[in-house]
């Protein structure tokens, strides 16, 4: 990963209601972002059909649909988006069935596949309705070894778990961290916040940032400055 173009660690989060707005913001940064996140807000409002006019733009897509199903259809789920041509996707790292499924349906495309250990959202209490009594930082690193020998490519993980999953998972696994900021930046509704550099110091590869750049004023500049930090963290 290290070779990587630095601009392409920098995945910008289109959490927008419509496309149109999407379109918008795309438009907007032009040749200053070139990798994007379609979440489920925008896939239920077309996004799937303009994820493929991003790809057709030269653009680097994110799929983040946080599949988890039954093997078979894990499995064929993935080989249809694999065949979109898109570059990564989220899978829950619930168990190895589900990722191995992921994995075949993969095949020998360039899509990467990322599992989602434990949603940030909960908590030990969470944890413990659903009848696991691990803490949720232990359930993280558990579920990101079972990712790693399943053959996923990555986790998506907080910046402040990045260590501890590197540690764990060796220097080949992508880490893709959600919950960036800069320095005296607003959190917005994100508790645990990272800065881009700490981030990358920790071991995350790829940084997944939403309104620090598309609420600012002027989202050119924003995005600026993270590939900047970017580069700075990099060396
Ligand atoms: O606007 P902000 O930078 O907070 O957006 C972060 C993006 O990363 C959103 O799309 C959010 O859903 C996603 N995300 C997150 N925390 C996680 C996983 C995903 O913020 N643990």
């Amino acid at each position: 990963m290290q070779k990587e173009n630095n601009s392409n660690k920098l995945i910008v989060a289109l959490d927008f209601p419509t496309t149109d707005l999407a379109t918008a913001q795309v438009d907007q940064l032009g040749d200053a972002v070139g990798f994007y996140k379609v979440g489920l807000e925008l896939l239920f409002a077309g996004g799937l059909d303009y994820a493929t006019t991003l790809k057709a733009q030269g653009k680097s897509v994110f799929l983040d649909m946080k599949l988890l199903d039954i093997a078979n259809t894990v499995e064929k789920a993935v080989a249809n988006v694999a065949s979109f041509g898109f570059d990564m996707l989220t899978i829950h790292g619930v168990d190895a069935k589900t990722m191995d499924a992921a994995v075949r349906g993969r095949g020998n495309s360039n899509l990467k596949l990322l599992a989602v250990t434990v949603l940030t959202s909960l908590n030990d209490d969470d944890l413990k309705q659903q009848g696991s009594s691990m803490a949720p930082a232990d359930l993280v690193l558990h579920r990101a070894k079972l990712a790693h020998e399943a053959g996923m490519d990555g986790v998506v993980a907080s910046g402040l778990e990045a260590a501890a999953i590197r540690a764990a998972v060796g220097p080949e696994m992508l880490i893709v961290t959600p919950g960036v900021r800069l320095a005296g930046g607003s959190v917005d509704d994100q508790a645990r916040v990272i800065t881009p550099e700490r981030a990358i110091s920790a071991g995350a590869t790829h940084l997944v940032v939403g309104r620090p750049i598309t609420q600012a004023n002027d989202p050119i500049e924003a995005a600026g400055i993270f590939r900047a930090e970017i580069a700075k963290a990099n060396g």
